[in-house]
């Protein structure tokens, strides 16, 4: 019998206990032997229920507790969760998270404390929910350079954006109607300022790269200002505005950005709607790939944290080799990313269209129908900090970066 311990019974860790009860026999299968949930560490006492007897509020009985090898995070946030995880590693034991803020702010510290004690750290749960992503990377990918990764990583905004596309609704209303059904958070902000997908391509980045990486120096900009207007215009191009997170590694030179961009239907990426979210991999043999599933929820991110924890019993006495080291990999400026730009202008057309054909070169001319004030263009791939000098001479009305060619 091994026994682990859950800290933090809300959404996720409720799943985990449901997969561990439910699943008990592919568990036990899996491992030669029964896995018992023995402390559930939370603020409630949760009366009435199977699991009432195993409800503590002291974090220490877990830390003191020899027999418990595994210990399951699934508190959010780095407070108490860092200082816990800490002493849950230096104390032998693994530990198993979904909590992507915590492996993107303290994620070297803790995978150090892991090898030093020779034990995991997993959080396969922490980007992309239950889809594999994590493991995929050291693992299925171990052979190749990885290029690239590009994905649609936050499930909430793909909701509101998908819906914006189909119905036609503003901004404002479907982050409502998400609210109202339980996709949003009542505090949105983390996932429509795109700091929750920043986060995940941080982690994603650092597992590519093998080096640290700051979320805090990719360039993340969110969802906020798209309008249903936007939309009109990217049907036109057979386009969509979907945001994404993306990492670009040549060498040892590393785009990084989160932003809303324009891609089109023959992008893998266009088909990932809803509140699903899918990961591009580009490496430089395989090509690419892409992993799609559900990003979010209750059983799908429970039972990448169940996998984490079989994983970490299977190598009990060991440390698997994962992650990433101490060295710190340099995020290269925005302005030297290239991508296409959609614009909005204000003004008198012809003038304007024949300035901006001489200043960005070929450029595609974009109308919608009974739109007097307004028109839109395309330009050719550029770098960002050229496009963003040329655009000063223009009297604009926005732009989206673009993936059209
Ligand atoms: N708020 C996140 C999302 C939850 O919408 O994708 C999963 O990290």
């Amino acid at each position: 019998m091994i026994y682990a311990a859950v800290m933090g019974l809300g959404t996720i860790g409720s799943g985990v206990v449901e997969i561990l009860e439910k699943n008990k026999d592919v568990v036990t299968d899996q491992l030669g032997q029964e896995l018992e949930v023995k402390y559930i560490l939370d603020l409630r006492d949760f009366p009435g229920t199977s699991f009432e007897h195993k409800v503590i509020h002291d974090f220490s009985i877990i830390e003191k507790d020899q027999d418990v090898k595994v210990v399951v995070e699934t508190m959010g946030g780095l407070l108490p969760a860092f200082p816990w995880v800490k002493a849950c590693l230096q104390a032998g034991k693994h530990v198993v998270t979904s909590n992507k803020a915590l492996v993107a702010a303290h994620g070297t510290e803790l995978l150090k404390i892991a090898r030093e004690n020779q034990v995991n750290f997993l959080f396969e749960a922490s980007v992309g929910g239950g889809i594999p992503i994590i493991r995929p990377l050291y693992r299925c990918l171990m052979g190749e350079r990885i290029e690239e990764i590009t994905g649609i990583l936050n499930g909430t905004t793909n909701y509101i954006l998908t819906k914006m596309d189909q119905e036609g609704q503003t901004f404002e209303a479907v982050l409502k109607e998400a609210q109202e059904l339980g996709y949003a958070e009542r505090n949105p902000e983390a996932d429509i300022e795109g700091h929750d997908t920043c986060r995940k391509l941080a982690i994603l980045t650092a597992m590519a790269t093998g080096k640290e990486v700051d979320y805090q120096e990719i360039h993340t900009e969110g969802i906020t200002d798209i309008e249903a207007k936007d939309f009109l215009y990217a049907r036109q191009m057979a386009a969509s505005v979907k945001l994404l997170g993306s990492s670009q590694i040549e060498g040892d030179s590393v785009h990084a950005w989160v932003l809303p961009v324009m891609i089109g239907r023959n992008n893998p990426l266009y088909s990932v709607c809803d509140v699903f979210n899918g990961i591009l991999v580009r490496g430089n043999m395989l090509g690419e790939t892409m992993f799609y599933g559900k990003g979010a929820g209750k059983l799908p991110t429970a039972s990448a944290v169940v996998a984490d924890m079989i994983q970490a019993i299977l190598h009990m006495d060991t440390n698997v080799e994962m992650g990433w080291g101490e060295e710190k990999q340099e995020i290269a400026s925005t302005a030297s990313a290239k991508f296409q730009y959609f614009v909005r202008l204000k003004g008198e057309k012809e003038e304007l269209l024949e300035k901006a054909e001489s200043v960005f070169g070929p450029i595609k001319a974009f109308a919608l129908d009974g739109e007097e004030l307004e028109f839109a263009i395309l330009t050719e791939t550029m770098e960002e900090g050229i496009f963003q000098e040329k655009l000063s001479d223009f009297p604009f009305i926005k732009f989206i970066r673009a993936r059209l060619s």
